[in-house]
């Protein structure tokens, strides 16, 4: 099947880089968010991401105003009707998840894939919230979506190779690499990053080491771009804390439990760079090693 029209359900962090490495690669893009002023808050997320590509010569103006002019934003899920495939990129709720996976199974023509970008839940879930179980998958990207290569491609027991090579024309198009996971919490990436994280958090209560040397020593050690505090700042604390009782959950294994001070920081508001303080109090004028 030859995608031409892609959806986006939600203009968030990943769902506008989804749309925005879509539209780069040519393809028809629409963003979809619950109102104007988060539809608004994406597209200004998505020009910001484009305007760096240009200065750091990654972008020509020209394709710039190119790929712009091919994503369009929506508040309504029903002008989906013409999507070949639809990205969801929506908060991390099942209920929330399934709803709109039944409601995108009445509107999208039955050709369409259906696909999630979610990075912990069973994506057979939202499968059989449709009609077309064969026709879903996990899509899975990561943050930055426009800088980082890789996306994960999750094959649920019903996805069909047919779903499965078309997701994979879509992915190389887009210029990234791609890797097959089977649809269990965590998938491959994140299975391995989310411990390690978690063990660098229980290093510092231990007292073990400072957050800025567990950093270097990561950064320097090992050639990670950044050291897992600084990560965990990135990714945002309440998202790692979430995944991990997900991981948690599925596998009642204490390599996902979460420690006692990620929990503390979270209900602190103390969320990672988006809120101003993580590990680092960036508010304060704090900054990771680099
Ligand atoms: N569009 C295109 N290219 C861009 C860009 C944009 N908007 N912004 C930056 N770039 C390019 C830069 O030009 C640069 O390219 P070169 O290396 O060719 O010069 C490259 O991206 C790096 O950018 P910067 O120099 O600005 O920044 P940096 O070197 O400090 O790297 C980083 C920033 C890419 C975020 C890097 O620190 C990194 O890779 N960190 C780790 C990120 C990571 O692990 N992400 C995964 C999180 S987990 C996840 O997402 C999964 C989940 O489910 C939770």
């Amino acid at each position: 099947m030859d995608i031409q029209r892609v959806g986006i359900v939600g203009a968030g962090l990943m769902g506008s880089g989804i749309a925005e490495v879509c539209a780069h690669v040519g393809y028809d893009t629409l963003v979809r968010e619950v109102n104007d002023e988060l539809a608004a808050k994406g597209m200004e997320r998505i020009d910001q991401s484009m305007q760096t590509a240009v200065q750091r010569g990654k972008l020509s103006q020209a394709d710039l105003e190119a790929a712009r002019s091919r994503i369009r934003a929506t508040t309504r899920l029903e002008d989906f009707a013409d999507r070949d495939l639809v990205i969801e990129a929506a908060v991390e709720n099942l209920d929330l998840k399934k709803e709109v996976f039944a409601q995108l199974d009445h509107i999208c023509p039955a050709h369409a894939i259906l696909a999630s970008n979610t990075s912990s839940i069973p994506i057979i879930q939202l499968a059989v919230a449709t009609r077309r179980p064969d026709k879903v998958l996990g899509i899975h990207f990561f943050n930055p979506v426009p800088v980082m290569k890789l996306v994960e491609l999750i094959r649920t027991l019903t996805t069909s190779d047919e779903t499965l090579q078309t997701a994979r024309a879509f992915g190389e198009r887009l210029g990234k690499r791609m890797i097959v996971s089977k649809d269990r919490a965590g998938f491959i990436v994140n299975y391995l990053l989310v411990p390690y994280l978690l063990d660098a958090i229980h290093m510092l209560e231990q007292g073990f080491a400072t957050k800025e040397d567990i950093d270097v020593g990561m950064m320097l050690g090992t050639s990670y771009p950044m050291g897992p505090f600084t990560l965990l700042d990135f990714v945002g604390l309440d998202t790692t804390l979430h995944i991990a009782d997900v991981f948690f959950e599925a596998f009642k294994e204490p390599r996902f439990a979460a420690p006692t001070l990620l929990r503390q920081m979270v209900a602190a508001g103390w969320y990672g760079r988006k809120s101003g303080r993580g590990f680092y109090n960036y508010q304060a004028g704090e900054r990771p090693p680099r």
